[in-house]
């Protein structure tokens, strides 16, 4: 197994029968949807339900007959919590557990997924583990279509460069949800993460940022010289 299936296959401690799971996007998470479809198969997994983070996600796991719901129908059913568990992966993670998120293009709903899960799992290989988010990993922005040359522009007066972030053909990158998305560089990396997480929060025209921020309960992390579990508990916020 690869290190992003070796955190994958660790996440599977956690899941129990009968759970509400969160599926998030990305290269590790597909490994953890294919265990998770295997399980199921074999019965060692019965009564999950699962939201998935992207029409990715969501074609991968009816292709494993994996059981999908969504927000609205638990919340007919549920208290609070309507997720026992997301689990997603993650472009960064700083030493307190926050996260850059959102390069594989689905910030958007794995945020609002995993506001809604009692616990936010992340799992990632050793690579994604950083000192300070945003260096030599930009921030990823979504922004609504309209004007969206002007978002940018207001994005690069935030110490940052901003692009709009283009497919090979030079078209924008349109997201599930049909918005555009900017990328923002840091040249130091990102001084203060939370102040910058508010300014994007009340800009108009703004979608939503992959700066994941006091979110993540827990990070597997995979590595060279084995498994690591990182407990937000423990990370000093
Ligand atoms: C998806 O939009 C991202 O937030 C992913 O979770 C992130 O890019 C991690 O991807 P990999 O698991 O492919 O490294």
């Amino acid at each position: 197994m690869n290190l992003k299936q070796q955190a994958a296959a660790r996440t599977l401690d956690y899941v129990r029968s009968g759970m509400t799971l969160g599926l998030g996007t990305g290269s590790t998470t597909a490994h953890l949807v294919d265990m998770l479809g295997e399980r199921l198969h074999t019965g060692e997994l019965q009564d999950i339900r699962a939201v998935p983070t992207s029409e990715r996600t969501a074609a991968q796991a009816r292709t494993l007959s994996i059981p999908l719901t969504t927000l609205a129908e638990l919340g007919r059913h549920r208290g609070a919590a309507l997720l026992d568990l997301a689990v997603d992966g993650a472009d960064r993670v700083d030493p307190d557990l926050n996260l850059i998120k959102g390069l594989g293009r689905a910030l958007l709903r794995e945020k609002i997924v995993a506001v809604h899960a009692d616990r936010f799992l992340i799992i990632v290989d050793e690579s994604k583990m950083t000192p300070r988010l945003g260096d030599n990993c930009p921030v990823p922005v979504e922004i609504v279509p309209f004007e969206a040359e002007a978002h940018v522009r207001w994005l690069g007066t935030l110490g940052c460069h901003a692009e709009l972030w283009l497919e090979k053909d030079n078209s924008p990158v349109v997201t599930d949800d049909e918005n555009y998305l900017a990328r923002c560089w840091f040249p130091d990396g990102i001084a203060d993460p939370v102040a910058l997480a508010r300014t994007l929060a009340g800009r108009p025209g703004i979608v939503e940022h992959g700066l994941f921020l006091g979110m993540a309960d827990a990070v597997i992390v995979a590595g060279s010289e084995g498994i690591r579990i990182l407990q937000a508990s423990e990370a000093g916020r």
